[in-house]
């Protein structure tokens, strides 16, 4: 694969600050410590080789794992032979309770089914009237940020990115209490971002993870509020232009088929977990990133300034802003909000000519991938520019913070259209900087990749 060309000029642009990282594993550790560190942080299981190799091969369980960081490898099991491999059961067991069998966890034809029909909904066409949702939610981030008790900046981007996501499955709130289904879905999102060490046990598969009861009653609020909004909506003429609208009207292009009424609960669930802290943490990091290099933070202004002028952003302003996007790629591949998905065998298969037995495990490290020291130059600097028409990467596989292959995400369009509006009306509106004081950011991996204790920042007027 072509190396990418070695990062130009602007040494300030990347010599004096080091963003945070993990420190990998030196040496491979016994299972009961593994289980420990991976209960606490699963990244820090990695080892320190395989920002180096592209495969590694372990016993678990009598089974192998293979832990994979190269893009031929990367591919060879999310695209070349993504069917003999299902989603892990670990993941599974932690999200069916509360996603049920909605489109991220569904396997075989029940997933293409759902694929197909959903597809449709996130067409750009579709998408672009929600710009307007995501400018406003923007705009009271900002005064929000503006306030002199500056509240914590990951809990401000997640509420921005759920105000967003709420309000475009929901455009109206008929018969619905925002507040008490925001509850329970913060309770739900809390049952499954929490890994147990009982989850960690070799329990058989049809055995149910146990819900905390407050989850149970979490679910059942939220199952309610949202079975009335289709029941309300299946009995109107219009069922609205919004996402639950949508999804009550797109079809299976070779069936003609709709989704059931559980189908479409259990993906306005998937999409509220799947696509709102998600974005929030992207945004997160590119604000922690730009606060630590002014240089990339005043290039971003500049042109969040020429771009979107003193009005809101719109959907059309979204392509203008290029280097808005440099920087979210570059956050996600330093930091990607997914930095390691796992994939059991289903039958016997082969990772590029490496043998693979029926039940063993891939974990695809993006982290890993994303700083393969053979892949990219200064593989931990922060580098817009790396993202470049003429320096990017020309091998798909080797940035996956979206995944690939049939199952890579949906929601990526709306992601990148969101936090781009986000990003640039964030940096137009206000500057950050690290606090004087600031002790040094840690990573915590919790399903997604976070910094521990969330980040503070000084933030002021622009
Ligand atoms: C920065 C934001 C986001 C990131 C980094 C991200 C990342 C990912 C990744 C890595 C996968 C693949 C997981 C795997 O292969 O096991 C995925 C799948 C998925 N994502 Fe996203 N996502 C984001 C935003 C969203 C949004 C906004 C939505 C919906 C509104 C969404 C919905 C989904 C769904 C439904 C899947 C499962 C697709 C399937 O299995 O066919 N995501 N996402």
């Amino acid at each position: 694969m072509e190396k990418p060309m070695p990062a130009k000029g602007d040494a300030d642009m990347t010599d004096s600050f080091q963003p945070a990282r993990v420190t990998p594993l030196e040496q491979p550790t016994n299972l009961l410590k593994t289980g420990m560190l991976m209960r606490e942080n699963p990244l820090s299981i990695l080892p320190a080789l395989l920002f180096e190799k592209t495969i590694l091969t372990g016993p678990y369980l009598g089974r192998s794992v293979h832990h994979v960081s190269g893009p031929a490898e990367m591919k060879s099991v999310l695209q070349d032979n993504f069917e003999d491999w299902c989603k892990s059961p670990l993941i599974q067991r932690m999200l069916r309770p509360v996603l049920g069998d909605a489109i991220l966890t569904a396997h075989g034809e029940n997933w293409r089914r759902q694929r197909m029909t959903l597809q449709p909904a996130f067409l750009k066409r579709r998408l672009d009237p929600f710009a307007p949702i995501m400018a406003e939610a923007a705009l009271m981030a900002v005064e929000r940020l503006k306030h002199p008790q500056t509240p914590e900046i990951m809990s401000v981007m997640s509420d921005a990115t759920f105000a967003v996501i709420e309000r475009v499955l929901f455009s109206d709130v008929e018969g619905f209490d925002r507040g008490e289904v925001r509850r329970a879905i913060e309770v739900l999102l809390e049952e499954i971002g929490q890994m147990r060490l009982s989850d960690l046990a070799p329990v058989p598969e049809w055995m149910p993870r146990m819900m905390t009861r407050r989850a149970v009653q979490a679910r059942k609020v939220f199952r309610k509020a949202v079975e009335g909004q289709i029941a309300r909506r299946r009995a109107a003429a219009d069922p609205g232009s919004d996402l639950l609208g949508l999804l009550l009207t797109v079809r299976d292009e070779e069936t003609g088929e709709g989704l059931s009424d559980t189908d479409i609960r259990d993906s306005v669930m998937t999409f509220v977990a799947a696509g709102h802290e998600t974005t929030g943490i992207a945004l997160t990091w590119a604000l922690y990133l730009l606060a630590n290099q002014p240089q990339a933070q005043a290039r971003l202004r500049e042109e969040a300034k020429a771009v979107l002028g003193d009005g809101p952003a719109t959907a059309e302003h979204v392509s203008q802003l290029y280097f808005t996007r440099q920087v979210l790629e570059e956050a996600m591949r330093l930091y990607p909000p997914a930095p390691m998905v796992a994939r059991r065998a289903v039958r016997a298969t082969e990772i590029c000519g490496r043998p693979v037995r029926k039940g063993d495990v891939a974990l695809l490290a993006f982290y890993c991938l994303h700083r393969h020291t053979t892949l990219w130059d200064n593989p931990d600097s922060f580098d817009p520019d790396r993202w470049l028409r003429d320096r990017r990467p020309t091998d798909r596989y080797q940035f996956l913070a979206f995944g690939g292959g049939p199952r890579a995400c949906i929601g990526m369009g709306f992601a990148m259209m969101e936090a781009t509006i986000m990003l640039a009306t964030l940096v137009r509106e206000l500057a950050f900087s690290p606090p004087a004081d600031a002790r040094p950011v840690e990573l915590a991996m919790q399903v997604t990749l976070r910094p521990a204790g969330g980040l503070h920042l000084i933030v002021k007027p622009a």
